[in-house]
């Protein structure tokens, strides 16, 4: 009976989780914000670019469209059920949107959690970004900057190096970042540097950690907040894999390990949350998996998209 009990003990050791932490979710759900589409149709009065869905899908998340026009009930719900949230890029307001309404309640709701200790991350990727700057500062002050289908390199500040964000980049992929155009720009407006300097809820916000310019302006690129984990930029880290429909984005290799390092990063930071939908039954039917993606192919910047 002792050898029976040293197989047991056995067998119960090998079968403990090797590598799952307390302290780690390897279940992440990220919620992803929707938003209006320019000549809405019945049943299409919404979106989501596939490649937001399938950058999270490749770092290992599952994803949950966040749908606009909900109550604040069913936001707070939504909150409390999923690991984080990213803000798409797109073409609709960040002052007065369902986009920017739904961004608001769901960056509020961050803020104060994390205050209490409840890790929630925040993304926000090229609108998203701006809508990130909105929020913060409460305030519209985007410089007209022509970078409108632009790949570039990052200019990287000191900041950068010791960042949360780039921390777990591959050194030669951080190298070929600041050298060669790996990071794609498709916006006409931007935080110029110079206007980050000079407004103290950014810059006690907010840490640059990249900048780019146009030319003319020098604008902020790559942020990451100083006490929440809170993420944006103004390019595009998405398109490098899935996206196909316009030149100027980027393929190559390294390009392509921007994509990945990029979710990677984002996912783990939604592996430190813990909350989680009230049931399984809940959960399947709120994931994406419930809609299907339309082929728009060149007919618009993106491959793939979800209509609500
Ligand atoms: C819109 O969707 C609802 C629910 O799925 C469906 O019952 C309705 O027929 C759809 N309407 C149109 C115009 O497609
Ligand atoms: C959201 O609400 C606005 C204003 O009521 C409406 O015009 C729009 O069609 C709604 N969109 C969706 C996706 O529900
Ligand atoms: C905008 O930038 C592109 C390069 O990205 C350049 O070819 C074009 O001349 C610029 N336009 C203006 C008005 O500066
Ligand atoms: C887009 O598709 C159309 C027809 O499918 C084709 O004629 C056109 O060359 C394509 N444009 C680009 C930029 O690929």
């Amino acid at each position: 009976s002792t050898k029976m009990f040293t197989l047991l003990l056995f067998i119960s050791l090998i079968s403990l989780p090797i590598c799952s932490p307390a302290d780690r979710n390897d279940e992440p759900i990220i919620g992803v914000l929707a938003q209006e589409v320019v000549s809405p149709k019945p049943n299409q009065t919404a979106y989501i670019a596939a490649s937001y869905v399938k950058f999270l899908e490749a770092a290992g998340a599952r994803v949950v469209p966040v749908m606009i026009n909900k109550t604040l009930e069913e936001y707070k719900t939504l909150f409390s059920s999923i690991n984080g949230i990213l803000y798409p890029g797109g073409g609709v307001s960040i002052i007065s949107s369902g986009y920017q309404r739904a961004a608001k309640i769901f960056y509020d709701l961050a803020i104060e959690a994390n205050k209490r200790g409840d890790y929630f991350p925040v993304w926000g990727t090229c609108l998203g970004f701006e809508q990130l700057m909105y929020l913060t500062s409460e305030k519209s002050q985007l410089s007209h900057t022509n970078t409108s289908g632009v790949a570039l390199p990052l200019n990287f500040t000191p900041e950068a190096k010791g960042s949360r964000m780039f921390e777990a980049f591959p050194p030669d992929l951080v190298s070929a970042l600041s050298a060669e155009p790996l990071t794609e720009n498709s916006h006409q407006w931007s935080l110029a540097t110079l206007t980050y300097n000079t407004n103290e809820d950014l810059k006690s916000f907010y840490k640059v950690l990249s900048t780019n310019t146009d030319g003319n302006t020098e604008f902020v690129s790559t942020v990451e907040a100083y006490s929440y984990p809170v993420y944006g930029t103004q390019w595009h880290p998405e398109k490098n894999a899935f996206e196909w429909s316009r030149p100027y984005i980027p393929h190559s290799p390294s390009a392509v390990r921007t994509t990945f390092y990029t979710a990677h990063f984002f996912v783990s930071e939604a592996r430190k949350n813990f909350h989680r939908f009230q049931s399984k039954e809940e959960e399947s039917k709120a994931l994406i998996y419930n809609y299907n993606p339309v082929y728009t192919g060149n007919a618009s910047a993106f491959e793939q998209i979800y209509l609500f």
